[in-house]
């Protein structure tokens, strides 16, 4: 729920009067939990981002698509950095009027990135609210985090709307944390079995031998809450349950501001577990990027990786939003920003989430599952969660009813899972949840699962246990893709990239097909809070199921 604090946009405005807003369909209200702390004195400075809109957008979704399908010719003919800019640099032209519009301000303090498709510009208040008309900045705070952003919306002169995508730290706040929750259960008398390093290991079939050695593998866990992890709880973790496996005990890189506070159980959880499945791999954390109080740190995060060379080949990132709240603009942007990384051959994995389908209330007992973004995004491969069908031993997995999953309801289903997700639907059509609840056109997720219930972690120097969620699971399918990467640099190939073309073309096979259970969703009268269930082969609640990692690696390694 949002509320409105400020502004109501009387419903009269016709589609004409929004000719230079960049994004009309930006949810404006403010978050529940965020309290409104003064307006912002018109001489403190803030720092905007400006998506200037770049070229070859098409070439770019034409050229991921060929470097991910295994039966392209160009699969893994990756591109550089220095080639991704070549590619999308906005214009000249575009270029000239943006930064003239900036200069006519006075607004000359900006960075750039490599590619050079974001400015990075610090102003005034009194400024900013010039430059973007409408925009009104307040103070908001939560738990201590203080923030500065618009309520309300905003408009650009007319000559600069056809070259900007959209205006970054005005309106998206952090959204609520996914953060892995305690999810105590009643077990039976006797001993049920946490998630650990080992159980992971045993389930995915790991050995102690499947642990990287190659020496240009990276992988990386990016966090954007104020979240830390602490050093000694990754060492104490791996000296609890890291006994029988070779691993690394340490982060090699952080990069961005690590506050000095308490640690997060999901920064502590991220780091732990990809560094159980990716063992012995070298592995960064991306902490905070944005420090200012204007700047939306998913986005500084977006931003930073078109300004870097040298990046790890896999990322985990349990972090999303209701697709709903999020205008079209930003979205098709950071799109083309997935589309960015994975011509270069990185990996991105997306956390599904941890509200089943979601639920969104349109009107008096009407309501529609609510899909989360990134995790719907075509461009991304995304994870959802399930638990072990006995509870005390390491047997086969079920849903976890928590697993984020289902159909994006602005984009289109890609064409690599066409086949997949229109098996399942006609598999399934008696049991669907009614249509009116979602879009059958739209892009279906999670791709893959694995494990996300009942997780030890060490936080504060404490060992945790029962922490759940798809934060966990993702960081641990990254460790395993990431191994994969490592045989497969080995052995002189390139690096998977984006996955989900080749996941696709794999039809399950080495994957632990999930097949029982169901996610929860609205609790109507008409779906009583049952979402999508599980289904032999693709399903939008586990995707194709949880790694087998031999057969896995076997299956990856030919091409
Ligand atoms: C990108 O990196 C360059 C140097 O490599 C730096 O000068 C510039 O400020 C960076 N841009 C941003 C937005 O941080
Ligand atoms: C992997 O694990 C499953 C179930 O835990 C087992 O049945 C299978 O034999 C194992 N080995 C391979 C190579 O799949
Ligand atoms: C761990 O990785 C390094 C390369 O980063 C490699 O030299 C070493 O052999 C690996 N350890 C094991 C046990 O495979
Ligand atoms: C490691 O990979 C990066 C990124 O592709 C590359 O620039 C670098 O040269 C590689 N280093 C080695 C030692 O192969
Ligand atoms: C359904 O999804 C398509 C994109 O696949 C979109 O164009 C359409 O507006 C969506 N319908 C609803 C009701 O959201």
């Amino acid at each position: 729920m949002k509320t409105l604090l400020f502004f109501s946009i009387p419903f009269l405005f016709s589609s004409l009067v929004w000719s230079g807003y960049l994004e009309y369909d930006q949810d404006v209200l403010i978050p529940e939990g965020w309290t409104h702390a003064g307006r912002v004195d018109p001489s403190e400075e803030l720092e905007l981002t400006f998506a200037l809109k770049q070229q070859n957008v098409h070439l770019l979704e034409e050229t991921l698509r060929l470097v991910s399908d295994p039966d392209s010719a160009q699969y893994g003919k990756y591109l550089s950095l220095e080639e991704v800019a070549s590619l999308v640099r906005p214009s000249e032209v575009t270029q000239k009027v943006v930064r003239r519009w900036l200069q006519s301000h006075g607004i000359s303090n900006c960075l750039t990135v490599h590619t050079q498709d974001f400015m990075q510009c610090t102003m005034t208040a009194e400024v900013a609210e010039k430059l973007l008309q409408g925009s009104r900045f307040h103070h908001y705070i939560r738990d201590g985090q203080s923030l500065t952003r618009s309520s309300a919306p905003y408009s650009v002169h007319d000559d600069v709307h056809p070259h900007l995508d959209f205006v970054g730290g005005l309106h998206r706040f952090p959204p609520k944390s996914q953060e892995p929750r305690e999810r105590r259960q009643h077990f039976k008398a006797g001993l049920h079995l946490g998630v650990t390093p080992a159980i992971l290991r045993a389930r995915y079939n790991l050995t102690a031998a499947d642990v990287g050695s190659a020496q240009n593998n990276s992988q990386a866990v990016a966090q954007f809450l104020e979240q830390y992890f602490h050093p000694a709880d990754l060492a104490e973790f791996m000296n609890l349950f890291g006994r029988t496996f070779p691993h690394m005990s340490q982060v090699d890189r952080v990069v961005g501001t690590q506050g000095g506070g308490k640690a997060g159980l999901e920064a502590s959880l991220d780091v732990e577990y990809i560094m159980s499945t990716g063992a012995n791999i070298s592995t960064w954390v991306f902490t905070n990027p944005g420090r200012h109080e204007s700047q939306e740190p998913f986005l500084q995060w977006m931003v930073l990786l078109s300004n870097m060379s040298d990046l790890p080949w896999v990322h985990t990132i349990s972090y999303g939003d209701d697709e709903d709240s999020l205008s079209t603009a930003y979205m098709t942007r950071i799109n083309t920003e997935f589309m960015k990384a994975g011509v270069r051959g990185i990996s991105l994995l997306f956390a599904s989430g941890d509200s089943g389908a979601g639920c969104r209330h349109l009107g008096k007992e009407k309501n529609s599952f609510r899909p989360s973004f990134p995790a719907s995004s075509p461009y991304v491969t995304t994870v959802g969660g399930t638990s072990f069908k006995n509870p005390y031993k390491v047997t086969y997995e079920v849903t976890d009813y928590i697993s984020g999953g289902g159909f994006s309801n602005v984009f289109k289903m890609p064409d690599y899972q066409v086949t997949a997700v229109q098996g399942y639907l006609k598999s399934v059509t008696a049991t669907l949840p009614p249509q009116s609840y979602f879009n059958t056109s739209g892009r279906a997720y999670p791709d893959m699962a694995a494990l996300s219930d009942n997780y030890w972690v060490v936080s504060n120097r404490v060992p945790i246990p029962w922490v759940s969620g798809t934060s966990a699971s993702t960081p641990v399918v990254g460790g395993v893709l990431s191994l994969i990467n490592g045989q497969r640099l080995l052995k002189g190939l390139p690096v998977l990239g984006f996955l989900n073309p080749r996941l696709y073309k794999l039809k399950g096979q080495a994957l632990f097909d999930v097949t029982e259970g169901c996610h929860l969703s609205c609790l109507d009268e008409q779906v009583q809070g049952k979402g999508f269930c599980a289904a032999p082969s693709w399903d939008p609640v586990t995707g194709w199921g949880t790694p087998n990692y031999p057969e896995l690696l076997a299956a990856l390694l030919t091409k």
